[in-house]
């Protein structure tokens, strides 16, 4: 069976769910280590007064029986904290004109999903696209992304990411295993201090001036051997699913792996990684494909590089149109982050994590966790034992 999920719910909902399959039975998972990475989804300056709100109170319905996984289903819903204020205007079953609806939205944010989406359902009221192509519904992926991190942790694979820049203030990205870890500490998903305050005087100038602000995340993929993925089938290449998972994020706009499109500007000589042989085994002494060759990994650290536009909603306003009037007016506004690109990048580690997960245990397996790990140990140390004279 492979790995999947399906989420619902909407931002200002009762709450959101995720049902997961596949996560092989075994595994140990703590409330502690789902909530921090909940927590971090929800960090970063420049959030909305909604993030501060959000509380994430996990419910677990099942797939998890003494903090191990069954290998049933897992299922897991976030409760909304504001719903009483919401009960109104969200209820499932109140009967209303959509346009006159409690909080309805007729005025698309350029930007957003708002015209595109009430065009493709045929909503007046813009609230039923608004709702549910909100940023609060990656929370559920989060969850996720999050089993599958811990899936990948013990077979010694780790997912980790950090901001690069904001709104054109460009930082130092992490080298080592401590700066990564300062990254991931960081409200700011950087490593250090100088940069945090560099960024946040950025987003306050945005914020400010009634604007949004975008920018890059860097993520690293450690511990992978080569041959995860496959050059046999399309969708099969790694490089590929990785990159649809990434985009899949809302503002998420473009995906590099490795020197990416500075590749177009250098000659085949300099770009490609030689194959050099040491002491009977082959290394890389360099990394510009960023650790994919052919759709597989190819046992180097993978790299890949995201941007993320700025933010659509703004207090600033973008001209846009009333539905019910049909005049101009300026695209709706409600409490919105003014930069999301530090708790994007928490989402993107999640969406990598389960990514890779559902690569390795097409695979390797995914009933029990221990034949799971019994089977990608072998074939690393066949990999690693593997050289041009075994
Ligand atoms: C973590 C996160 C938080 C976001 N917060 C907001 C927000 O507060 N307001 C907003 O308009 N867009 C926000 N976005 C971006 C929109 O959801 C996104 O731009 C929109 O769904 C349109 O999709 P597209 O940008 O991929 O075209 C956020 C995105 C992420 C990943």
């Amino acid at each position: 069976m492979t790995l999947r999920f399906l989420t619902s719910g909407e931002s200002h909902g009762r709450g959101l769910l995720v049902v997961t399959e596949g996560i092989p039975a075994g595994l140990a998972v703590s409330r502690e280590f789902l909530e921090l990475r909940l927590a971090r989804r929800r960090r970063g300056f420049g959030r909305g007064g909604r993030a501060l709100l959000e509380r994430d109170e996990l419910t677990v319905w099942g797939g998890l029986r003494n903090g191990r996984t069954t290998g049933g289903p897992v299922g897991v819903s976030i409760g909304n904290a504001e719903w009483e204020s919401w009960d109104e205007a969200m209820n499932p079953w109140a009967v209303c004109v959509e346009a006159a609806c409690m909080r309805a939205v007729t005025a698309p944010r350029p930007g957003h999903a708002d015209l595109a989406g009430s065009v493709k359902f045929g909503h007046r009221d813009m609230r039923n696209v608004l709702e549910r192509s909100s940023a609060r519904t990656t929370a559920p992926r989060t969850v996720a992304g999050t089993l599958a991190a811990r899936m990948l942790e013990e077979l010694g694979v780790a997912v980790r990411g950090a901001v690069e820049s904001i709104g054109g203030v460009a930082v130092r990205t992490p080298e080592t295993f401590e700066e990564w870890t300062r990254a991931s500490l960081s409200e700011l998903g950087v490593t250090r201090p100088e940069d945090e305050e560099a960024l946040k005087k950025r987003i306050l100038q945005a914020a400010e001036e009634g604007d949004s602000l975008g920018g890059t995340f860097v993520l690293s993929i450690t511990g992978l051997p080569p041959g995860v993925g496959s050059f046999a089938e399309w969708d099969e290449r790694l490089d590929g699913l990785l990159g649809q998972a990434i985009l899949s994020i809302p503002g998420v706009k473009g995906v590099e792996f490795g020197e990416g499109f500075r590749s177009a500007d250098l000659p085949g000589s300099r770009l490609h990684d030689p194959i050099v042989v040491d002491g009977g085994r082959w290394t890389r002494p360099s990394n510009n494909a960023g650790g994919i060759e052919g759709g597989m990994s190819n046992g180097g650290e993978i790299r890949l590089r995201a941007v993320m536009k700025p933010i659509p909603t703004m207090k600033k306003g973008l001209p846009s149109f009333d539905t019910v009037s049909d005049r101009p007016c300026t695209g709706h506004s409600e409490r919105s982050d003014v930069c999301a690109v530090p708790s994007a990048c928490v989402v993107a580690e999640a969406m990598a994590a389960w990514t890779v997960a559902c690569a390795v245990t097409a695979q390797f397996g995914n009933d029990r966790m221990d034949d799971l790990k019994q089977r990608f140990a072998s074939y690393t140390q066949r990999a690693e034992r593997w050289n041009l004279h075994a």
